[in-house]
């Protein structure tokens, strides 16, 4: 079976947590609450991804889906900086895309399938920030949730696709329902059972005090259900 490259987080904890990092030819799901580090860690992944990695993982170019207008250049400086990377080579890696509402999403993944096969080999991220908040705006009626998730099974099955046909890794953030009032169901994330079942593996985060992020590993395949702490600074996520 062929060696699987894994994406560095930036933080050693939550890379072993991980069993060596964000995998290859599945999708990786992160959620939680608002400032517990979603953006972060894409932003991380960002710069990891350029870089040499174990088991010959040579580095590869990046492509960013954006539909929260958070993406920051600033911040990629910042994190090219602690591994001592150029700064402009690393946003130069960075394919970026700002998706405008639910359909545009979807339309951009076209675009994104025609430019991996047209560069073979060259991109090995790719990174939705994040997955649901443009359906959430495009499907708030309630007779819409059926419409939703059907276009939402579709776009999985395209990201998993995606990510098998060219190697690459797929990582999503989510965010959790906040419309309950019971605390246990406000910490689900949203997307229901579509989303559930098409994230190869899952991280809830959750908020500690200061920059100090908690990370639990959610129904993994293979990997054992337990939890880790991470930083965030201004290097990115780190231990
Ligand atoms: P939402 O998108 O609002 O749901 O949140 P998120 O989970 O994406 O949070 P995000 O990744 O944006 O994390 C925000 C946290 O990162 C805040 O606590 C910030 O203080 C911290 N942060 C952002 N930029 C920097 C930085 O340059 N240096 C440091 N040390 N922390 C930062
Ligand atoms: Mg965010």
């Amino acid at each position: 079976r062929k060696q699987l490259f894994k994406l560095s987080t930036g933080s050693k904890a939550l890379d072993k947590l991980l069993g060596g990092g964000v995998e290859a030819m599945s999708i990786t799901e992160v959620f939680g609450e608002f400032r517990c580090g979603k953006t972060q860690l894409s932003h991380t992944l960002c710069v990891t991804a350029q870089m040499p990695g174990p088991n010959g993982y040579i580095g590869g170019k990046v492509i960013f889906i954006d539909t929260e207008h958070t993406f920051r250049p600033n911040r990629l400086k910042s994190i090219a900086e602690r591994y001592n990377l150029n700064e402009n080579a690393v946003l130069d890696n960075i394919l970026y895309a700002r998706a405008y509402n639910s359909e545009h999403q979807s339309e951009l993944l076209n675009i994104v399938g025609c430019k991996l096969h047209e560069e073979a080999g060259v991109f090995k991220l790719l990174i939705i920030d994040s997955i649901m908040a443009l359906f959430r705006v495009d499907y708030s009626g309630r007779g819409e949730i059926f419409d939703r998730q059907h276009k939402l099974g579709q776009m999985m099955s395209r990201l998993q696709k995606i990510s098998e046909e060219y190697n690459i890794a797929v990582f999503i953030t989510n965010q959790i329902a906040s419309d309950f009032k019971s605390p246990e169901l406000a910490t689900r994330p949203i997307g229901g059972n579509i989303l559930a079942h098409a994230s190869t593996t899952r991280i809830a985060l959750t908020k500690g005090e200061g920059a100090i992020r908690t990370a639990k590993l959610l129904d993994s395949p293979d990997l054992e259900e337990a939890e880790v702490h991470f930083l965030i600074t201004s290097g990115g996520i780190d231990d």
